[in-house]
């Protein structure tokens, strides 16, 4: 969702501007635009649609100033008009801003801002903020962005510049992210790093409430009173070249040939002597035993992944896990209290529903327990215990590699909490350990079916509806390979427990079906024979995924994917991958726009 960037140096402020622009077009965005300030006066460009439009309009004109603010808008109030479009201007031509949230008190400032004269241009909840700005501002901008954010209500990452301060941008931050970049003779601010990162690897992330002045030289980050904070610097550990496409056509598909090399960064270091080590949560391992219920709760594919925690985590821990969206979360009354152990689960860090869900859990009582691949993002500062997922920048709209190592984590905890449990015999936890071990290894084999899958997929482009069915992690698999087809191709898909297409769904089966079958819980597997049958009764393709040993498959699935030999608990990383790239072949044959499909945003950071 929108991205903002912010830059006062010596450079040219448009080219740095656009540049930190392409890099957050990931997030997704319909409008983009440019505020520089340029001796006492500001100039805006804006423009919907693509960035390149943005830089088209930028070529007819000259623009010159070394501080300045940048915008991708996605559009939620008002249509994505280059009117709507940020940076939004003051009437006065004094201050320009951008905004990523929402303020939730817009229509009531609105009208108190109309009623005193101001002339409002868009349809935006943020034009707002401009011409409050304007009205308490008495030659001091801190003072006025004080005040104004104390009328806000709602969430904000807010970039301001005043035309009487060239060489100032401003900043204001509470439940939307921002981050500070600190260069050399340079500085920055943006919604996340691949934004900053070809410029400086030194980040300040500052927290909600707080509010930044930056100038070339200077970084004064303060309080609502005013008053400086005292911050530190923090190193980013990946490189430029984790953020470019490194010669694969879409980021997607990198993404999801980096698999093995994130699991590996996620799973070793959490490996000590033979054990789950992790790092900080010694604490939680005492007060686990206290402990009576898990929450899992997260959005989307981190949901998924949690559904993959509650099987092994509850045939590991015989401990009741309970798995839910956290946008449902948020809405009912759950039975939460300090007995319960939350665990949230997010890519980004932050996903709005997922970070008011885990609010509501922690205002319960409730212990949480975040699973984060951004360092410093909101939801690993809010929780009371993190454990990192290490997958790296991921720019693809569609999550791999963030959701694998997302699984592989639920692995870790499951074993670790049963160890601290004492659930677990050491013959077994040796032979789990050695399977969570061999995650990379597996996730790689699965890998080598890339060679072949473009030409195969080609037997099932034509398929305009395809069910997933499975039992137990199977069908946690289910969710994500169907969510993974319908976000990137746009072909309609379900995810269906196989016992349950009996019960109304198996009316929609038919000749013109397919199924996915994941099959690769051997325990269940007669039962997924008869699944099967009856859908094949029915007319339908039947596309297995199953163990490579597994050779009574064949008698069913019309075709079968072979995936290595996998300890059944933790197969759930070499399941998806074939499944994963089927979709974006899929996809890639349909011609969609696979790294930014539709309507999509990578951090769903409003409601
Ligand atoms: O950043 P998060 O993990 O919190 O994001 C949650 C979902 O929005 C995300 O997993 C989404 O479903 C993916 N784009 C799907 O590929």
């Amino acid at each position: 969702m929108c991205g903002i960037v912010g830059y006062t140096g010596k450079d040219d402020a448009v080219s740095v501007l656009t540049s930190g622009l392409k890099r957050l077009e990931y997030r997704g965005y319909d409008s983009s635009g440019i505020a520089v300030n340029n001796e006492n006066k500001i100039t805006m460009v804006k423009a919907s649609g693509e960035i390149n439009n943005l830089v088209e309009k930028l070529g007819e004109k000259t623009i010159v100033g070394c501080a300045g603010i940048g915008h991708t808008r996605w559009a939620t109030h008002g249509a994505p008009t280059d009117i709507n479009a940020h940076p939004h201007l003051s009437n006065s031509g004094r201050f320009a801003i951008v905004h990523n949230g929402i303020i939730e008190n817009y229509i009531e400032l609105k009208e108190e801002l109309a009623g005193k004269g101001f002339n409002f241009e868009s349809e935006t909840d943020t034009e707002v903020v401009v011409h409050l700005l304007e009205y308490y501002y008495e030659g001091d901008v801190r003072k006025a962005l004080m005040k104004t954010v104390s009328r806000l209500e709602g969430s904000y990452a807010l970039g301001v510049v005043c035309s009487e301060f060239p060489k100032s941008v401003f900043a204001a931050k509470l439940g939307s992210p921002l981050i500070i970049g600190v260069g050399v003779g340079e500085n920055f601010f943006a919604s996340d790093v691949t934004a900053l990162i070809s410029k400086t690897k030194n980040i300040i992330y500052i927290e909600d409430g707080e509010f930044a002045e930056i100038t070339p030289d200077e970084i004064d980050v303060f309080d609502c009173t005013g008053k400086s904070v005292k911050k530190s610097v923090s190193r980013v550990v990946w490189d430029i070249e984790a953020a470019e496409k490194g010669g694969y056509e879409h980021f997607m598909l990198k993404e999801i040939m980096e698999q093995p090399k994130a699991l590996k960064s996620t799973i070793e270091p959490n490996i000590k002597d033979n054990k789950i080590h992790f790092e900080g949560l010694e604490p939680l391992g005492e007060k686990i035993k206290d402990i009576n219920k898990i929450i899992i709760t997260a959005c989307g594919s981190a949901y998924h992944a949690g559904y993959v925690g509650k099987f092994v985590i509850e045939e590991l821990c015989r401990i009741s896990v309970e798995v839910d969206l956290a946008s449902e979360l948020r809405y009912r009354n759950p039975i939460i209290d300090e007995k319960t152990l939350v665990v949230v689960i997010s890519q980004s860090g932050e996903t709005a529903d997922t970070i008011a869900a885990m609010k509501e859990c922690k205002e319960r009582g409730a212990t949480v327990l975040s699973v984060v691949n951004v360092v410093g993002s909101t939801i690993a500062k809010l929780s009371d215990y993190v454990i990192y997922t290490w997958a790296g920048p991921e720019i693809a709209v569609a999550t791999s590699k963030g959701y694998t190592t997302q699984l592989a984590v639920m692995n870790m905890l499951a074993l670790w909490l049963g160890d601290h449990l004492n659930k677990i015999e050491e013959t077994e936890y040796n032979e789990l350990i050695e399977a969570i071990r061999s995650i990379p290894e597996r996730a790689q084999r699965s890998l080598d079916l890339n060679a072949q899958m473009a030409d195969f997929v080609k037997n099932y482009s034509h398929y305009d509806s395809v069910f997933y069915i499975g039992r137990n992690i199977d069908y946690a698999i289910c969710m994500e390979g169907s969510l993974k087809l319908k976000e990137i191709s746009y072909v309609h898909s379900e995810a269906y427990a196989a016992g349950e297409l009996k019960h109304g769904t198996i009316a929609l089966v038919d000749e013109n079906s397919l199924v996915v079958a994941p099959c690769c819980q051997e325990s269940l597997f007669d039962k997924m024979m008869s699944n099967i049958k009856e859908v094949k009764a029915r007319g339908a393709n039947v596309l297995a995924v199953a163990l490579e040993n597994n050779h009574k498959i064949y008698e069913e699935a019309d075709n079968v994917i072979s995936i290595p030999e996998t300890h059944p608990m933790f197969v759930s990383v070499a399941e998806i991958i074939p499944l994963q790239l089927f979709s974006y072949y899929i996809a890639k044959e349909k011609g969609c726009n696979i790294d930014k499909p539709k309507n999509l945003a990578k951090s769903v950071t409003v409601e």
